[in-house]
Protein backbone atom coordinates (compact mmCIF):
# COMPACT_ATOMS: atom_id res chain seq x y z
CA UNK A 1 0.00 0.00 0.00
CA UNK A 2 0.94 3.58 -0.84
CA UNK A 3 -0.50 6.79 -1.61
CA UNK A 4 0.29 9.17 -4.83
CA UNK A 5 1.34 12.48 -4.45
CA UNK A 6 0.90 14.45 -7.55
CA UNK A 7 3.07 17.86 -7.58
CA UNK A 8 5.06 16.26 -4.65
CA UNK A 9 8.21 18.78 -6.06
CA UNK A 10 6.26 21.74 -6.06
CA UNK A 11 6.03 24.07 -3.03
CA UNK A 12 3.23 22.62 -0.73
CA UNK A 13 3.86 18.76 -2.69
CA UNK A 14 7.52 18.73 -1.44
CA UNK A 15 6.91 20.31 2.33
CA UNK A 16 4.21 17.55 2.73
CA UNK A 17 6.27 14.47 1.46
CA UNK A 18 8.93 15.58 3.65
CA UNK A 19 7.04 15.54 6.57
CA UNK A 20 4.80 12.85 5.66
CA UNK A 21 8.53 10.70 5.67
CA UNK A 22 9.38 12.27 8.96
CA UNK A 23 5.97 11.01 10.53
CA UNK A 24 4.58 8.10 8.84
CA UNK A 25 6.00 4.76 7.44
CA UNK A 26 3.88 4.28 4.45
CA UNK A 27 5.58 4.84 0.58
CA UNK A 28 5.04 7.59 -1.53
CA UNK A 29 4.68 7.57 -4.88
CA UNK A 30 5.27 11.34 -6.38
CA UNK A 31 4.01 12.34 -9.93
CA UNK A 32 5.18 15.52 -11.31
CA UNK A 33 5.57 16.80 -14.41
CA UNK A 34 8.11 19.37 -12.87
CA UNK A 35 7.05 22.53 -14.72
CA UNK A 36 8.97 25.94 -14.21
CA UNK A 37 7.44 25.59 -10.07
CA UNK A 38 8.82 22.06 -9.86
CA UNK A 39 11.85 20.97 -8.32
CA UNK A 40 13.26 17.60 -8.03
CA UNK A 41 15.73 19.09 -5.58
CA UNK A 42 13.08 19.58 -3.11
CA UNK A 43 13.10 16.34 -2.06
CA UNK A 44 16.56 15.77 -2.35
CA UNK A 45 16.68 14.72 1.56
CA UNK A 46 14.68 11.20 0.79
CA UNK A 47 16.10 10.56 -2.23
CA UNK A 48 17.85 7.71 -0.40
CA UNK A 49 14.57 6.71 1.00
CA UNK A 50 13.30 3.40 -0.23
CA UNK A 51 9.58 4.08 0.43
CA UNK A 52 10.02 7.07 -2.51
CA UNK A 53 9.34 6.19 -6.05
CA UNK A 54 9.47 9.78 -8.16
CA UNK A 55 7.89 9.69 -11.46
CA UNK A 56 7.94 12.36 -13.92
CA UNK A 57 4.57 12.85 -15.79
CA UNK A 58 1.34 14.40 -16.27
CA UNK A 59 -1.45 13.73 -13.77
CA UNK A 60 -3.31 13.97 -17.42
CA UNK A 61 -1.75 10.80 -18.41
CA UNK A 62 -4.23 8.53 -17.81
CA UNK A 63 -2.91 5.27 -18.80
CA UNK A 64 0.31 5.81 -16.61
CA UNK A 65 -2.29 7.09 -13.81
CA UNK A 66 -4.00 4.05 -14.08
CA UNK A 67 -0.51 1.60 -14.13
CA UNK A 68 1.09 3.67 -11.07
CA UNK A 69 -2.49 3.31 -9.14
CA UNK A 70 -2.04 -0.44 -9.82
CA UNK A 71 1.28 -0.99 -9.39
CA UNK A 72 1.71 0.30 -6.27
CA UNK A 73 -1.80 -0.46 -4.36
CA UNK A 74 -2.36 2.96 -4.18
CA UNK A 75 -5.17 3.46 -1.59
CA UNK A 76 -4.99 7.37 -1.25
CA UNK A 77 -4.44 10.11 -4.00
CA UNK A 78 -3.39 13.27 -3.20
CA UNK A 79 -3.66 15.96 -6.04
CA UNK A 80 -1.72 18.63 -5.12
CA UNK A 81 -0.95 19.29 -9.05
CA UNK A 82 -1.56 22.45 -10.37
CA UNK A 83 -0.71 25.54 -12.12
CA UNK A 84 -0.82 27.66 -9.43
CA UNK A 85 0.22 31.41 -9.97
CA UNK A 86 -2.34 33.86 -10.66
CA UNK A 87 -0.66 36.37 -12.22
CA UNK A 88 0.70 33.98 -14.96
CA UNK A 89 -3.06 32.95 -15.23
CA UNK A 90 -4.36 36.35 -16.29
CA UNK A 91 -1.01 36.66 -19.12
CA UNK A 92 -1.89 33.11 -20.36
CA UNK A 93 -4.95 30.95 -18.68
CA UNK A 94 -4.40 27.90 -21.48
CA UNK A 95 -1.75 25.58 -18.99
CA UNK A 96 -4.57 26.20 -15.83
CA UNK A 97 -7.25 24.82 -18.05
CA UNK A 98 -5.60 21.91 -19.61
CA UNK A 99 -3.64 20.90 -15.85
CA UNK A 100 -6.37 22.47 -13.32
CA UNK A 101 -9.83 21.59 -15.45
CA UNK A 102 -8.66 18.72 -18.10
CA UNK A 103 -5.52 17.40 -15.94
CA UNK A 104 -7.95 16.64 -13.12
CA UNK A 105 -10.85 15.21 -14.97
CA UNK A 106 -8.32 12.57 -16.39
CA UNK A 107 -6.73 11.96 -12.34
CA UNK A 108 -10.30 10.97 -11.61
CA UNK A 109 -11.18 9.24 -14.48
CA UNK A 110 -8.27 6.97 -13.91
CA UNK A 111 -9.15 6.66 -9.98
CA UNK A 112 -11.95 5.59 -11.30
CA UNK A 113 -11.50 2.69 -13.27
CA UNK A 114 -8.99 1.59 -10.32
CA UNK A 115 -11.56 2.19 -7.74
CA UNK A 116 -14.43 0.16 -9.50
CA UNK A 117 -11.97 -2.53 -9.73
CA UNK A 118 -11.15 -3.08 -5.43
CA UNK A 119 -12.87 -5.24 -3.35
CA UNK A 120 -15.65 -3.62 -1.05
CA UNK A 121 -13.48 -3.37 1.66
CA UNK A 122 -10.33 -1.03 -0.22
CA UNK A 123 -13.28 0.88 -1.96
CA UNK A 124 -14.41 2.05 1.54
CA UNK A 125 -10.90 2.66 2.67
CA UNK A 126 -9.80 4.59 -0.20
CA UNK A 127 -9.24 8.01 -0.05
CA UNK A 128 -8.77 11.00 -2.97
CA UNK A 129 -7.84 14.07 -1.26
CA UNK A 130 -8.33 17.15 -3.67
CA UNK A 131 -5.99 19.91 -2.86
CA UNK A 132 -7.67 23.50 -3.18
CA UNK A 133 -7.78 26.97 -2.39
CA UNK A 134 -9.69 29.60 -1.00
CA UNK A 135 -9.83 32.04 -3.94
CA UNK A 136 -12.42 29.95 -5.36
CA UNK A 137 -14.70 31.96 -2.80
CA UNK A 138 -13.82 35.12 -4.45
CA UNK A 139 -13.41 38.47 -2.57
CA UNK A 140 -14.53 39.84 0.73
CA UNK A 141 -15.16 42.93 1.58
CA UNK A 142 -13.32 44.66 4.96
CA UNK A 143 -16.56 43.81 7.08
CA UNK A 144 -17.48 40.69 5.66
CA UNK A 145 -17.35 37.31 7.74
CA UNK A 146 -14.38 34.94 6.47
CA UNK A 147 -15.47 32.17 4.02
CA UNK A 148 -17.10 29.20 5.66
CA UNK A 149 -17.35 25.59 3.44
CA UNK A 150 -20.76 26.64 2.82
CA UNK A 151 -19.75 30.34 0.79
CA UNK A 152 -20.65 30.80 -2.73
CA UNK A 153 -18.01 29.92 -4.93
CA UNK A 154 -17.72 33.36 -7.38
CA UNK A 155 -13.75 32.74 -8.44
CA UNK A 156 -12.40 35.86 -10.14
CA UNK A 157 -9.21 34.83 -11.78
CA UNK A 158 -8.81 31.96 -14.62
CA UNK A 159 -5.79 30.59 -11.84
CA UNK A 160 -9.23 30.34 -8.99
CA UNK A 161 -12.20 29.88 -11.91
CA UNK A 162 -9.71 26.50 -13.03
CA UNK A 163 -9.34 25.20 -8.96
CA UNK A 164 -13.25 26.03 -8.85
CA UNK A 165 -14.07 23.68 -11.77
CA UNK A 166 -11.95 21.39 -10.34
CA UNK A 167 -13.23 21.30 -6.95
CA UNK A 168 -16.82 20.50 -8.95
CA UNK A 169 -15.43 17.98 -10.69
CA UNK A 170 -14.17 16.31 -7.31
CA UNK A 171 -17.14 16.74 -6.07
CA UNK A 172 -19.45 15.10 -8.80
CA UNK A 173 -17.24 12.23 -9.08
CA UNK A 174 -18.19 11.58 -5.16
CA UNK A 175 -22.18 12.15 -5.64
CA UNK A 176 -22.36 10.33 -8.87
CA UNK A 177 -20.00 7.19 -8.53
CA UNK A 178 -19.28 7.62 -4.92
CA UNK A 179 -15.39 7.74 -4.85
CA UNK A 180 -14.97 8.94 -1.44
CA UNK A 181 -13.49 12.51 -1.82
CA UNK A 182 -12.03 14.83 0.66
CA UNK A 183 -11.44 18.33 -0.46
CA UNK A 184 -9.30 21.43 1.48
CA UNK A 185 -9.60 25.06 0.50
CA UNK A 186 -6.78 26.72 2.30
CA UNK A 187 -5.34 30.29 2.89
CA UNK A 188 -1.98 31.83 1.75
CA UNK A 189 0.75 29.47 2.26
CA UNK A 190 4.16 30.37 3.00
CA UNK A 191 7.62 28.56 3.96
CA UNK A 192 10.59 26.61 2.45
CA UNK A 193 10.78 25.94 -0.81
CA UNK A 194 8.29 28.52 -1.95
CA UNK A 195 8.97 29.92 -5.63
CA UNK A 196 10.36 33.24 -5.53
CA UNK A 197 7.53 34.48 -7.96
CA UNK A 198 4.85 34.45 -5.06
CA UNK A 199 4.96 37.64 -2.72
CA UNK A 200 7.08 36.41 0.62
CA UNK A 201 9.80 34.68 -1.55
CA UNK A 202 10.03 37.59 -3.95
CA UNK A 203 10.42 40.48 -1.48
CA UNK A 204 13.19 38.32 0.52
CA UNK A 205 15.21 37.52 -2.42
CA UNK A 206 14.43 41.35 -3.95
CA UNK A 207 15.38 42.50 -0.57
CA UNK A 208 18.71 40.91 -0.60
CA UNK A 209 19.79 41.62 -4.35
CA UNK A 210 19.17 45.01 -3.69
CA UNK A 211 16.42 44.96 -5.79
CA UNK A 212 12.84 47.10 -5.54
CA UNK A 213 9.92 45.69 -3.69
CA UNK A 214 7.02 45.71 -6.48
CA UNK A 215 3.83 46.55 -4.14
CA UNK A 216 0.66 46.08 -6.51
CA UNK A 217 -1.79 48.72 -5.91
CA UNK A 218 -2.01 50.70 -2.61
CA UNK A 219 -0.38 47.21 -0.80
CA UNK A 220 -4.06 47.56 1.15
CA UNK A 221 -5.15 43.77 -0.03
CA UNK A 222 -5.65 41.63 2.53
CA UNK A 223 -4.46 37.99 2.80
CA UNK A 224 -5.20 34.91 5.22
CA UNK A 225 -1.62 33.63 5.75
CA UNK A 226 -0.61 29.85 6.91
CA UNK A 227 2.84 28.43 7.57
CA UNK A 228 3.01 25.61 5.41
CA UNK A 229 4.05 22.74 7.61
CA UNK A 230 0.44 23.71 9.33
CA UNK A 231 -1.22 23.30 6.22
CA UNK A 232 0.25 20.16 5.53
CA UNK A 233 -1.05 18.94 9.20
CA UNK A 234 -4.26 19.97 7.86
CA UNK A 235 -4.24 17.99 5.25
CA UNK A 236 -2.61 14.90 7.22
CA UNK A 237 -5.54 15.54 9.73
CA UNK A 238 -8.08 15.48 6.98
CA UNK A 239 -6.66 12.46 4.98
CA UNK A 240 -7.01 10.41 8.44
CA UNK A 241 -10.40 11.61 9.67
CA UNK A 242 -12.11 13.39 7.00
CA UNK A 243 -15.54 12.44 6.14
CA UNK A 244 -16.22 11.43 2.35
CA UNK A 245 -17.49 14.10 0.28
CA UNK A 246 -16.63 17.00 2.86
CA UNK A 247 -15.23 19.91 2.23
CA UNK A 248 -12.52 21.44 5.18
CA UNK A 249 -11.37 25.12 4.94
CA UNK A 250 -7.70 25.57 6.54
CA UNK A 251 -6.60 28.97 7.33
CA UNK A 252 -4.32 30.59 10.15
CA UNK A 253 -6.45 33.27 10.96
CA UNK A 254 -3.72 36.00 10.10
CA UNK A 255 -5.23 38.65 7.64
CA UNK A 256 -2.46 41.08 7.01
CA UNK A 257 -2.33 43.65 4.24
CA UNK A 258 -0.14 42.86 2.04
CA UNK A 259 2.32 46.27 3.42
CA UNK A 260 1.75 45.03 6.85
CA UNK A 261 3.63 41.07 5.43
CA UNK A 262 6.17 43.37 3.90
CA UNK A 263 7.23 45.55 6.47
CA UNK A 264 7.63 42.56 8.77
CA UNK A 265 9.59 41.09 6.37
CA UNK A 266 11.93 43.83 6.01
CA UNK A 267 11.99 44.53 9.85
CA UNK A 268 13.33 40.97 10.14
CA UNK A 269 15.78 41.23 7.53
CA UNK A 270 17.00 44.79 8.69
CA UNK A 271 17.63 42.28 11.98
CA UNK A 272 19.39 39.28 10.57
CA UNK A 273 20.64 40.62 7.42
CA UNK A 274 21.36 44.40 8.22
CA UNK A 275 22.27 46.53 5.18
CA UNK A 276 25.48 49.04 5.35
CA UNK A 277 25.13 52.34 7.30
CA UNK A 278 21.80 51.67 9.20
CA UNK A 279 19.30 52.09 6.15
CA UNK A 280 16.47 49.90 6.04
CA UNK A 281 14.99 47.32 3.43
CA UNK A 282 12.09 48.78 3.22
CA UNK A 283 13.04 51.75 1.00
CA UNK A 284 13.65 49.66 -1.89
CA UNK A 285 9.64 49.51 -1.84
CA UNK A 286 8.12 50.42 -5.15
CA UNK A 287 4.32 50.96 -5.99
CA UNK A 288 3.77 49.48 -8.91
CA UNK A 289 0.58 48.76 -11.58
CA UNK A 290 -2.63 46.83 -9.83
CA UNK A 291 -2.80 43.20 -11.04
CA UNK A 292 -5.93 43.28 -13.16
CA UNK A 293 -8.98 42.27 -11.20
CA UNK A 294 -6.94 42.00 -7.88
CA UNK A 295 -9.12 40.26 -5.47
CA UNK A 296 -9.28 42.77 -2.24
CA UNK A 297 -9.46 40.37 0.60
CA UNK A 298 -9.69 36.70 1.74
CA UNK A 299 -10.01 35.40 5.16
CA UNK A 300 -10.88 31.60 5.97
CA UNK A 301 -12.89 30.75 9.41
CA UNK A 302 -11.36 27.51 10.26
CA UNK A 303 -14.08 26.36 13.00
CA UNK A 304 -14.98 23.27 10.89
CA UNK A 305 -11.54 22.10 10.74
CA UNK A 306 -10.59 22.87 13.90
CA UNK A 307 -13.90 21.28 15.60
CA UNK A 308 -14.29 17.99 13.41
CA UNK A 309 -11.10 17.04 13.99
CA UNK A 310 -9.13 19.26 16.11
CA UNK A 311 -6.44 20.65 14.36
CA UNK A 312 -5.06 24.01 14.98
CA UNK A 313 -1.90 25.72 13.39
CA UNK A 314 1.48 25.21 15.62
CA UNK A 315 2.80 28.57 14.07
CA UNK A 316 1.80 32.13 14.81
CA UNK A 317 3.14 34.65 11.52
CA UNK A 318 5.38 36.02 13.70
CA UNK A 319 7.11 32.80 14.24
CA UNK A 320 6.25 31.60 11.35
CA UNK A 321 7.64 34.04 8.68
CA UNK A 322 11.24 34.71 10.54
CA UNK A 323 11.73 30.86 10.56
CA UNK A 324 11.11 31.61 6.79
CA UNK A 325 13.54 34.63 6.14
CA UNK A 326 16.35 32.16 8.37
CA UNK A 327 15.37 28.94 5.43
CA UNK A 328 15.77 31.73 2.54
CA UNK A 329 19.18 32.66 4.20
CA UNK A 330 20.53 29.58 4.96
CA UNK A 331 19.29 28.15 1.86
CA UNK A 332 21.46 30.29 -1.26
CA UNK A 333 22.38 27.27 -3.24
CA UNK A 334 18.55 26.12 -3.41
CA UNK A 335 17.76 29.74 -4.57
CA UNK A 336 20.40 29.66 -7.15
CA UNK A 337 18.84 26.84 -8.23
CA UNK A 338 15.73 28.07 -9.33
CA UNK A 339 16.56 31.69 -10.86
CA UNK A 340 16.86 29.64 -13.63
CA UNK A 341 16.48 31.01 -17.11
CA UNK A 342 12.88 30.35 -17.39
CA UNK A 343 12.35 33.04 -13.72
CA UNK A 344 14.43 35.50 -15.14
CA UNK A 345 12.25 35.53 -18.57
CA UNK A 346 9.31 35.21 -16.22
CA UNK A 347 10.39 38.79 -13.93
CA UNK A 348 11.08 40.57 -17.18
CA UNK A 349 7.73 39.86 -18.69
CA UNK A 350 5.77 40.33 -15.45
CA UNK A 351 8.06 43.78 -13.74
CA UNK A 352 9.52 44.83 -17.02
CA UNK A 353 13.27 45.81 -17.23
P1 LIG B 1 3.41 24.98 -7.04
O1 LIG B 1 3.13 25.74 -8.29
O2 LIG B 1 4.57 25.35 -6.20
O3 LIG B 1 3.59 23.42 -7.38
C1 LIG B 1 2.77 22.75 -8.30
C2 LIG B 1 3.47 21.43 -8.65
O4 LIG B 1 2.61 20.72 -9.56
C3 LIG B 1 4.81 21.60 -9.35
O5 LIG B 1 5.74 20.71 -8.81
C4 LIG B 1 4.52 21.27 -10.80
O6 LIG B 1 5.63 20.74 -11.50
C5 LIG B 1 3.40 20.24 -10.65
N1 LIG B 1 2.53 20.14 -11.83
C6 LIG B 1 1.98 21.17 -12.54
N2 LIG B 1 1.25 20.68 -13.56
C7 LIG B 1 1.29 19.33 -13.46
C8 LIG B 1 0.72 18.26 -14.21
N3 LIG B 1 -0.06 18.51 -15.26
N4 LIG B 1 0.97 17.00 -13.82
C9 LIG B 1 1.78 16.73 -12.76
N5 LIG B 1 2.37 17.69 -12.04
C10 LIG B 1 2.12 18.97 -12.37
O7 LIG B 1 2.05 25.04 -6.22
P2 LIG B 1 1.83 25.00 -4.64
O8 LIG B 1 1.88 26.39 -4.12
O9 LIG B 1 2.69 23.95 -4.05
O10 LIG B 1 0.31 24.54 -4.59
C11 LIG B 1 -0.04 23.15 -4.50
C12 LIG B 1 -1.56 23.04 -4.49
O11 LIG B 1 -2.08 23.76 -3.39
C13 LIG B 1 -2.21 23.63 -5.74
O12 LIG B 1 -3.27 22.81 -6.13
C14 LIG B 1 -2.72 24.99 -5.29
O13 LIG B 1 -3.86 25.37 -6.01
C15 LIG B 1 -3.05 24.70 -3.83
N6 LIG B 1 -2.95 25.85 -2.91
C16 LIG B 1 -1.83 26.64 -2.88
C17 LIG B 1 -1.76 27.69 -1.97
C18 LIG B 1 -0.52 28.56 -1.86
O14 LIG B 1 -0.54 29.55 -1.13
N7 LIG B 1 0.57 28.24 -2.52
C19 LIG B 1 -2.82 27.93 -1.09
C20 LIG B 1 -3.95 27.09 -1.16
C21 LIG B 1 -4.00 26.05 -2.07
P1 LIG C 1 0.60 35.94 -4.48
O1 LIG C 1 1.76 35.46 -3.68
O2 LIG C 1 0.73 35.96 -5.98
O3 LIG C 1 -0.68 35.08 -4.02
P2 LIG C 1 -2.26 35.27 -4.39
O4 LIG C 1 -2.42 36.33 -5.41
O5 LIG C 1 -2.61 33.93 -4.90
O6 LIG C 1 -2.91 35.64 -3.10
O7 LIG C 1 0.25 37.41 -4.01
C1 LIG C 1 -0.13 37.71 -2.68
C2 LIG C 1 -0.54 39.16 -2.63
O8 LIG C 1 0.62 39.98 -2.91
C3 LIG C 1 -1.58 39.55 -3.68
O9 LIG C 1 -2.47 40.50 -3.10
C4 LIG C 1 -0.76 40.21 -4.78
C5 LIG C 1 0.38 40.84 -4.03
N1 LIG C 1 1.67 40.95 -4.77
C6 LIG C 1 2.34 42.17 -4.86
O10 LIG C 1 1.88 43.21 -4.32
N2 LIG C 1 3.53 42.22 -5.54
C7 LIG C 1 4.06 41.14 -6.16
O11 LIG C 1 5.13 41.26 -6.81
C8 LIG C 1 3.37 39.87 -6.05
C9 LIG C 1 3.92 38.63 -6.69
C10 LIG C 1 2.18 39.83 -5.34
Amino acid sequence: MAILVTGGAGFIGSNFVLEWFAKEREPVVVLDKLTYAGNAENLSAVFSDARLTFVRGDIGDRALVGSLLKDHSVRAVLNFAAESHVDRSILGPGEFIQTNMVGTFELLEAVRAYWGDLDATARGEFRFLHVSTDEVYGSLGPEDPAFTERHQYQPNSPYSASKAASDHLVRAYHHTYGIPVLTTNCSNNYGPYHFPEKLIPLMILNALAGKPLPIYGDGTNVRDWLYVTDHCAAIRAVLAGGRPGETYNVGGRNEMTNLEVVRTLCSILDELKPKAAGASYWEQVQFVKDRPGHDRRYAIDASFIERELGWVPAETFETGIRKTVQWYLSHSEWVQGVLSGSYREWVATQYGA
